[in-house]
């Protein structure tokens, strides 16, 4: 079967209301919490992706059953260290760096040694991020290389450690909270700001975890040996999927979308500020709480001019997965768009700065790189008629998708390669493109 699609033709003129898919980060912390709950955790709304099969996959290896009863996953945990995995097993994280890094935590009481390898974009992906804090905690921990395969053991003498988490990586906060859950005591972080989707779920199952605000940063608190009771879960729609929908909008003519329940948490809104300060009006309606995370209809409109953005530094974590699409639309936008401090994006699924720019210079845009420092040289009369074909993205489902949009509203003859790359996140990315009126082959 070819695994290439064609697009020759920009998408028409569109009014419609959608649903994008469930949010992955929720979704893989959801089925990770549910295995070390008491009793059978019921999730609904899964993101039905390759990260979360895999992430589904890894904890029934590890001896958590689970069946799906309609829309309804439902998931059987014996506790905090319920896993009952055999000596040497090997769980794979396939392409997904948050389960890899948050299964690491989980792990840190395992008593037989497990060992988690991944595919070919996370195997070049660097685990000392994950690897230093649990060698604090006691954990036994091998890697050559600080890269996968690794193997853990765990330690009934965990200690709870102290932290300072300055990447503003959400993973590694995370795997702390996970391996913190195992461990007596109070573990403690104090963690440049990131997605926050841990600690509210924890929060909402009512584990002892305090949170305090310090601007960039937050000061975590967790109770080690506390207990978490099975639970109800439903998981919202994925801004990250929604912000090629909103970008598609944006730059196609005289279109407009809803996009129903999509989560809306701050720590991951960074592209609507970013596109609003650029002159588009996207509106968030129907606000609500729910399961502790904030949740929208997100509504969008076409826009003719769109201005370039010097963007703040303190928006680049609640937007990181964004960029990306977010350099489209400083490619259409008038004047020259400054993002700063980005070296994070290259250590994603692909190296997606260098992927970036090679990407804006393929499509004929002026870029400047100095360091992790870019400067985009917008051009609002930017449309496109040649060939391009894109491969070599070590399936990236982002540069896929980021693809597809910048074919779809500057136009060209486009084929591009690793389709089977969109199942990561979104597998009904091409569907939905389709109900818009995408022509795609
Ligand atoms: C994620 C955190 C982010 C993000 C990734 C998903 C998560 O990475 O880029 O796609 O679910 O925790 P960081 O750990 O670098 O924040």
């Amino acid at each position: 079967m070819t695994n290439h699609i064609i697009i020759n033709n920009k998408i028409k003129s569109f009014t419609k209301k959608i649903k994008v898919s469930s949010d992955k980060s929720i979704s893989i912390r959801s089925v990770l919490l549910a295995s070390q709950a008491v009793g059978v955790s019921k999730i609904s709304n899964i993101l039905e992706s390759e990260d979360v099969i895999n992430a589904l996959r890894s904890i029934k290896k590890l001896g958590i059953n689970y069946f799906k009863k309609g829309n309804i996953y439902n998931i059987h945990g014996f506790g905090l260290n319920g896993f009952n995995g055999k000596e040497n097993t090997t769980i794979n994280a396939g392409n997904s760096g948050t389960l890899a890094r948050l299964i690491l935590g989980l792990l840190a009481k395992t008593r037989s040694k497990i060992r988690l390898i991944g595919d070919k974009s996370l195997s070049k992906r660097d685990f000392s991020r994950v690897i230093k804090p649990l060698k604090l905690f006691g954990v036994n921990i091998k890697s050559k290389k600080n890269l996968l395969p690794i193997e853990i053991l765990g330690t009934d003498f965990l200690r709870p450690i102290k932290y300072d988490e300055n990447i503003g990586s959400a993973q590694v906060k995370s795997c702390i909270i996970f391996a913190a859950l195992n461990t007596p005591g109070i573990t403690i972080i104090n963690s440049k700001n990131s997605r926050n989707h841990t600690e509210l779920m924890l929060k909402f199952l009512n584990y002892p975890i305090k949170i305090y605000k310090k601007g960039n940063y937050e000061k975590i608190k967790i109770q080690g040996l506390g207990q978490i009771k099975s639970f109800k879960y439903d998981v919202p729609g994925d801004i990250s999927s929604a912000s090629f929908f909103i970008v598609l909008t944006l730059l196609s003519k005289k279109s407009k979308i809803i996009i129903e329940n999509v989560n809306i948490n701050k720590s991951r809104t960074g592209i609507i500020e970013i596109l609003n300060k650029m002159g588009a009006n996207i509106q968030l309606k129907k606000k609500s709480f729910y399961n502790g995370e904030e949740i929208a209809n997100i509504h969008v409109k076409s826009i003719e001019h769109l201005n370039a953005i010097n963007c703040p530094p303190k928006l680049n974590s609640s937007a990181i997965d964004e960029f990306l699409i977010i350099f489209l639309v400083a490619a259409k936008a008038k004047g020259i768009s400054k993002f700063k401090e980005l070296g994070e994006m290259n250590k994603k699924e692909s190296k997606r700065l260098d992927l970036a720019i090679k990407f804006l210079k393929l499509i004929g845009v002026r870029v400047v790189r100095f360091k992790n420092d870019i400067s985009i040289y917008g051009n609002p009369n930017l449309i496109l008629s040649k060939k391009f074909e894109m491969k070599n993205f070590l399936k990236d489902h982002r540069i896929f998708f980021l693809s597809c949009i910048t074919a779809l509203t500057l136009g060209g003859k486009w084929k591009i390669h690793d389709k089977d790359s969109i199942n990561t996140s979104n597998p009904v990315f091409l569907k939905t493109l389709k109900k818009l009126g995408a022509k795609i082959n």
